[in-house]
C-alpha cells in the first residue's frame, strides 16, 4: 500500500494525517505542547518542542496502521506563519521562535512600512507580526543573537530541514516574511537588503507541490521510516487548509475558526492591494495566489476565558443553545494579542463592555464568540472593499465544532456557512494533498477537491438589523477603546 502523510504545525499542536495514494484518511496523531507568553505582546515557541511532538506523533501513527506507516511515500508539510527561526554557522536554534501573534516589534515594523519598496514589492503592509521586523527587532535588541545569524526559516521549514537536511522554503509561507516579491514569486534583493540581512541567509525557494529531497537515513533510522521517502515543500496553513478543502479558483474560499481567525479567498491572478490591511499570498499551487483577512485571536480568545475561569472551551461551548437567537448585551473586543485586519494596532488589547449583575459565564462566553465573528467580519468587509463578495463560505476551524458559533458567523457576516460532511478538510489533509501531488505525479485538480457539503447554515433574515446593530456598537467601542489605552 502507498500512503502520504501530512503533518500540520499548529499553534497548539503537531497533527499528522496518513492518508492513501487518493487521499482517504487512514490515521491521524497529534501532540500539543506550549506557547511561552513572557511579556505582554510576546509569544514563542521552542522548535524543540516541535521536534519531540513530530518524533511522538509518528510513534502513535506507526502503532496505529503499522502497513500503511510501512507504505510511506511522500510527506507534505503545513504550518503556522511568519515565525522566525534563526540558525547558527552550525545549524543550531539560536533563540525560541517568534511567532505570528507577537506584537514586539510594532515600531521596527513601522519603520519598514515607511519604505514605500516594501509595499510595492512585498504586495503587503509590513505588519509587525511578518518575519522581517522580527529580525530588526533582533538587531536592535539581541545584537549578539542577530550577530549570529546564518539562516532565518519558518517554522514549518524547520521541520523539512530536520527530515532532510535541506534548507528550504515555498511560496505561501515565504508570502508572510515581507521579503518576497509575491508577484514575481522570488526573493527581492532591494528587500532583504534593507533589512540588514543577506542572500546567503535566505532559504532555497520552491512551490509549495515541489519535491525538498528524501527524509535522510539518519532520521529514517530513527523514525522506522523505509530508505526512500520523499518530503514535498507543503505550505503555509491558512494555504494548506485552502488545499484541504479545494479552494483554489477565483470566489472560492473558507472562514476558519482557529488560534488566528482567518476569511480567505483564492485568487487566479495577483492583484495587490497594499493600502489595506488585507492579505495578498501566493498559494501553495503554481500560478494562484489568494487574499484574506486576519484576525489574531479566534479560539485563542475562548482558550483565554476557559483557562481565565479555570474551565475548558469545550464546557464552556456545551453551555450555549445550538443557535444564536440575538446579539449579546455584552461587546467583546478579541484583541488579546493586538489586532491585523482592518486595524493594524498592535498596541489594541481586549475588553468586555456592558457587564451587568446578571452577566454570568454563559453571557461572556457567547460575547466572546460573537466578539471574534465581528472581527472576521471586519475581515469580510476588508476584503469586500477589495472587490471580491463570496455568498457562501466553508467552515474549518476547531471552533466551527460549535453549532453556535457558526450561526451567529453566518448572521454576522451576512453569507450562507456551509459545512463540510465529517471528515478531514484541515490543514493536514491539505499538506498531505500537496505530497501526492508532488510525489505521486497527480494533477493539482484531480487532488485538490472540494469536500461534500453536509448542512448550510443561513443567516437569519429576521435578525440582521439586530446583528448589524451590534456590530456597529462593536465598530464604535474600538474607537473609543483607542482612545484611553
Ligand atoms: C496568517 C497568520 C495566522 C497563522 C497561524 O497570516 O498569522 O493565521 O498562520 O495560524
Amino acid at each position: 500500500m502507498t500512503t502520504y502523510l501530512g503533518l500540520d504545525l499548529g499553534t497548539s499542536g503537531l497533527r499528522g494525517l496518513l492518508v492513501n495514494a487518493d487521499g482517504t484518511p487512514l490515521a491521524e496523531a497529534t501532540r500539543e505542547y506550549d506557547v511561552s507568553n513572557p511579556h505582554d505582546g510576546w509569544s514563542e515557541q521552542n522548535p524543540e518542542d516541535w521536534i519531540s511532538a513530530c518524533i511522538a506523533v509518528m510513534a502513535d501513527l506507526r502503532a496505529k496502521v503499522p502497513d500503511a506507516y510501512a507504505g510511506l511515500a511522500g510527506i507534505g508539510l503545513s504550518g503556522h506563519m511568519h515565525g522566525a527561526v534563526t540558525l547558527d554557522q552550525d545549524n543550531r536554534v539560536i533563540r525560541p521562535c517568534i511567532l505570528w501573534n507577537d506584537v514586539r516589534s510594532a515600531n521596527e515594523a513601522a519603520a519598514l512600512d515607511s519604505n514605500p519598496d516594501f509595499r510595492a514589492i512585498s504586495a503587503n503592509i509590513v505588519f509587525p507580526g511578518f518575519t522581517a521586523p522580527k529580525l530588526k527587532w533582533m538587531a536592535a535588541h539581541e545584537p549578539e543573537l542577530f550577530g549570529r545569524v546564518a539562516k532565518v526559516m519558518l517554522p514549518k521549514d524547520y521541520l523539512v530541514y530536520w527530515l532532510t537536511g535541506k534548507f528550504g522554503s515555498e511560496m505561501s509561507d515565504a508570502s508572510g516574511t515581507s521579503w518576497l516579491d509575491v508577484g514575481q514569486r522570488s526573493w527581492s534583493k532591494k528587500l532583504v537588503a534593507a533589512t540588514d540581512m543577506s542572500d546567503s541567509q535566505m532559504p532555497e525557494l520552491r512551490e509549495g507541490t515541489d519535491i525538498v529531497g528524501v527524509v535522510s537515513a539518519e532520521r529514517a533510522g530513527e523514525l522506522n521510516l523505509g530508505s526512500n521517502v520523499s518530503v514535498v515543500a507543503g505550505g503555509a496553513d491558512n494555504a494548506c487548509a485552502a488545499c484541504g478543502i479545494g479552494a483554489l479558483n477565483e470566489g472560492q474560499g473558507f472562514v476558519s475558526l482557529g488560534t488566528s481567525g482567518v476569511v480567505l479567498l483564492a485568487k487566479d491572478q495577483f492583484v495587490a492591494e497594499p493600502g489595506s490591511a488585507v492579505h495578498t499570498f501566493c498559494h501553495a499551487v503554481p500560478d494562484k495566489w489568494y487574499q484574506m483577512g486576519v484576525s489574531l485571536s479566534a479560539t485563542d480568545s475562548l482558550n483565554w476565558l476557559a483557562d481565565t475561569v479555570g474551565s475548558s472551551p469545550k464546557a464552556l461551548s456545551r453551555a450555549l443553545p445550538n443557535e444564536a437567537s440575538g446579539p449579546s448585551n455584552v461587546v467583546f473586543l478579541p484583541y488579546l494579542s493586538g489586532e491585523r485586519t482592518p486595524h493594524n494596532d498592535a498596541e489594541i488589547r481586549g475588553v468586555f463592555t456592558g457587564l451587568s449583575k446578571t452577566t454570568d459565564l454563559t453571557v461572556l462566553t457567547s460575547a466572546v464568540m460573537e466578539g471574534v465573528a465581528f472581527a472576521l467580519r471586519d475581515c469580510l468587509d476588508a476584503l469586500r472593499q477589495t472587490g471580491s463578495n463570496p455568498d457562501s463560505l466553508l467552515a474549518v476551524g476547531g471552533g466551527s465544532k460549535s453549532d453556535f458559533w457558526l450561526s451567529t458567523l453566518a448572521n454576522v457576516l451576512g453569507t450562507a456557512i456551509h459545512i463540510p460532511k465529517n471528515g478531514e478538510f484541515g490543514a493536514a489533509m491539505g499538506a498531505a494533498r500537496l505530497a501526492i501531488v508532488g510525489v505521486g505525479e497527480k494533477s493539482v485538480a484531480e487532488v485538490l477537491t472540494p469536500p461534500a457539503v453536509e448542512r448550510t447554515i443561513e443567516p437569519d433574515a429576521s435578525l440582521s438589523p439586530l446583528y448589524e446593530a451590534a456590530y456597529e456598537k462593536f465598530r464604535k467601542t474600538y474607537n473609543a477603546l483607542k482612545d484611553v489605552q
